[in-house]
């Protein structure tokens, strides 16, 4: 059955490259989540919009399952291939394909890295300013499938605000190209921004036009050490009013200590509860002499139990590097990732719920808080104990994730901030959205994909 459906694929598209080796099956049917075992059909390496076009086309006629994938570092299962789909890689559709100054627009194709786009901005003496850890593997056409976030979304917003223009290519193999990198284009529905946090149901991202930024000419990172999370809310107002914000996230001491224990330098002699990494432009003596006295506010307010600002990129990469680590610290203790969100203000009553109601359930779990404190985004992962089982852990944690839901849904939260539904969250996306919603986002989809062959199992059922 599978051989036969792969030698008919590469008869209709005899340019395509195709991997069928149980390596490869395995490399690409997975992607951070890794609790899913890889079973792809095949893997599908498209090097134009056409090879997209003619692979859709066939996958269509045949009733073929695909997964488009970009960097595989989602944490959501989103790019999981577990149940004989095609996988459709866009790895090899990674090129720069032009700049516009006048638009300050450049256009790439979907595989191209996150990190390959800023670099290309910076070329040209702009910015993009999407960014986060996973920058130099993740790529725009996953960054656009998820709405990515990150650590800049308090200045200058997800990706969303970013995306100029998108080609998609639909189930049936046509090519949209929707809003070509208009400012203005008041013409019907904005479709466009429909693609945005698709997660690959409604088409295959083959190229995107983004929006670049100047950036700011100095930045200066500031590391403060917090007693509680009441004060690291009055921290973040009086920074917010004092200085131009281009970053504010926090961690706890739990995320302290795994990150250490990967490498990182500790930053104090002592360890406090929580830690707040900010980054603000700071232009001359002037912007120093501001950075400073917001500081010195902090101190005098009785706030700031420890802190530093940074001289230099290398002081400045080391202070990330204990923010943007946490991740990769956690990995080898498969966490069971939260990644929701509040509105700012129902921040501290959210946390403090939650953390009451985690400690006296689940007290023998090391719970890990970090995350974009500035957007009401917060992570939480779960550690599985090392005398607990695999499945005694993923049943435990859906409990966990149940509570949460619960919870979000009493300070009208979201389950997902910004890693997306997947797999992992598909059984609480009610708890976010209503029926008739999510009704919409089924008609929507029957629409774009009448036979059910993008993503499927995906966001929902
Ligand atoms: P994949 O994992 O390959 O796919 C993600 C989803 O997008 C899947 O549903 C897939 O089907 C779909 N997709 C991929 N490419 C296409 C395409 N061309 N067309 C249509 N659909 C497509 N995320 C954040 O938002 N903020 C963070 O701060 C952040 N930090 C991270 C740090 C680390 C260390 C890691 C490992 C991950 C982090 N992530 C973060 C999660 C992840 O990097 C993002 O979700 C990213 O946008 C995924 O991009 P990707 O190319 O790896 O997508
Ligand atoms: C982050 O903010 O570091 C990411 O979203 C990744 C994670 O949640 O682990
Ligand atoms: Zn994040």
């Amino acid at each position: 059955m599978s051989d036969s459906r792969i030698s008919s694929l590469q008869a209709a598209v005899p340019t395509l490259r195709l991997l069928t080796e149980p390596a490869d099956l395995a490399h690409y049917g997975v992607d951070w989540t890794r609790r899913w075992t890889p079973a792809p059909l095949a893997i599908g390496l498209p090097a134009s919009i056409d090879e997209v076009q003619a692979t859709m086309r066939w996958a269509h006629a045949q009733g073929v399952a695909v997964v488009p994938s970009g960097g595989r570092t989602g944490l959501s299962g989103g790019a999981v291939a577990a149940n004989g789909e095609l996988v459709l890689s866009l790895q090899r559709m990674n090129k720069v394909l032009g700049f516009e100054p006048a638009d300050r627009l450049l256009t790439v194709e979907a595989g191209i890295a996150l990190e390959a786009v800023q670099e290309a901005a910076r070329s040209h003496d702009l910015q993009y300013p999407v960014d986060f850890a996973a920058r130099g593997s993740c790529s725009i056409g996953g960054n656009i499938a998820t709405n990515a976030g990150g650590i800049r979304v308090v200045r200058y917003g997800n990706t969303r605000e970013w995306v100029a223009g998108v080609k998609l290519v639909t189930a049936t193999g046509e090519l949209l190209d929707l809003n070509r990198g208009l400012v203005k284009n008041s013409s019907g529905y904005d479709l466009r921004h429909l693609v945005v946090a698709s997660e690959g149901t409604l088409g295959i991202i083959v190229e995107a036009t983004l929006r670049l930024a100047a950036p700011p000419a100095e930045t200066r990172v500031m590391l403060l050490a917090l007693p509680s999370f009441e004060v690291l809310m009055e921290v973040f107002q009086a920074l917010r009013a004092r200085l131009p914000l281009e970053a504010f996230e926090f961690f706890t001491d739990r995320a302290l200590h795994h990150v250490v224990a990967h490498g990182a330098q500790p930053p104090f002699e002592a360890v406090y509860p929580y830690y707040v990494v900010a980054e603000f432009a700071c232009e001359g003596e002037a912007g120093e002499v501001q950075v400073l006295s917001a500081f010195e506010y902090c101190m005098e307010q009785g706030w700031v139990e420890d802190g530093v600002i940074s001289h230099g990129d290398t002081q400045a990469a080391a202070l990330w590097r204990l923010r943007e680590g946490i991740t990769e610290s956690l990995a080898s203790h498969l966490p069971y990732k939260n990644d929701v969100s509040v509105r700012i203000s129902a921040m501290p009553a959210f946390l403090a719920r939650t953390q009451a109601l985690l400690t006296a359930e689940y007290p023998q779990f090391d719970v890990v808080w970090f995350g974009h404190i500035g957007d009401g985004n917060l992570h939480i992962n779960v550690l599985k104990p090392a005398d607990m089982d695999n499945a005694d852990f993923v049943v435990e944690c859906d409990r966990v994730t149940k509570l949460l839901a619960a919870t979000l849904a009493e300070h009208g939260g979201s389950i997902s901030a910004e890693h997306g539904i997947g797999l992992v969250k598909k059984p609480y996306l009610e708890s976010t959205r209503s029926p008739a919603e999510i009704a919409v986002m089924r008609g929507i989809r029957q629409a774009l994909d009448p036979g059910g062959i993008l993503n499927p199992g995906k966001l929902f059922d």
